[in-house]
């Protein structure tokens, strides 16, 4: 499938492309992301990140010593993007990126897997998240938007908000919507397959970043 069911995901991969390519570095939340990883252990590892968009987080990592770095995404113009970001930044030899929808296709086992603004994205989260926590040998990192509190109700405001936005704008968006999904309810999914939070942050108010290794 490209573009995420004809919506808009093709069209913020050259957005986001774009503005990577001015940039000096990750914006801030996945930065955040990159830095959370680094501390449990990036260093000659492998890495998968589901929803990599144009790349960036995948790229950060390898720039903080992971060893080799599969990207998968939805979309067919993020995969090409971050196939050129790659190639411009000398990674492309450490890189892979490729269609998928990382909720039902086979993923091979990385040490390190991550996904980054992305079981928003995505209506069912629960098969999202068991099947790439699947994949995760020893740690698994996610930031999403934060379900609780004053934060969650922010959160569920400026989503519906954007949803609206996406329904009147139903031609260039298409079916396309955003969720705040239950961050508890996927923390004991979590649990229940031996993944403990060893790194927990907010992030902009918003958004939940936490990583997760595997008991023993
Ligand atoms: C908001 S963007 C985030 C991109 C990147 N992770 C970042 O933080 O900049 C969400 C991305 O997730 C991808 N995506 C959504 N559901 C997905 C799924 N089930 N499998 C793979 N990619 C998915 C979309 O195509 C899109 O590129």
């Amino acid at each position: 499938m490209s573009d995420g069911e004809g919506c808009c995901f093709d069209d913020w991969a050259r957005h986001d492309a774009r503005r990577a390519r001015r940039r000096d570095g990750p914006d801030r939340v996945t930065g955040a992301l990159v830095d959370a990883l680094a501390e449990v252990g990036l260093r000659d590892r492998s890495l998968l990140e589901v929803g990599c968009g144009v790349g960036e987080l995948t790229l950060a990592c390898l720039d903080r010593g992971a060893d080799r770095a599969t990207g998968t995404d939805l979309s067919r113009e993020a995969v090409d993007q971050a196939r050129r970001l790659a190639e411009e930044r000398g990674r492309a030899g450490r890189a892979r990126f490729v269609v998928a929808d990382g909720s039902v296709a086979p993923l091979e086992q990385h040490d390190v897997v991550v996904l980054n603004r992305v079981i928003c994205c995505f209506p069912d989260a629960a098969a999202l998240v068991d099947h790439t926590a699947a994949a995760a040998r020893t740690t698994y990192g996610v930031v999403l938007p934060r379900s609780e509190g004053l934060a969650g109700l922010v959160a569920r405001v400026a989503i519906g908000t954007g949803n609206l936005v996406f329904r009147l704008r139903r031609r260039r968006f298409g079916d396309y919507r955003a969720f705040v999904h239950d961050v508890a309810a996927l923390e004991r999914r979590l649990a229940a397959v031996g993944l403990r939070r060893v790194r927990h942050r907010r992030v902009r108010l918003v958004w939940h970043l936490a990583v997760y290794e595997r008991d023993g």
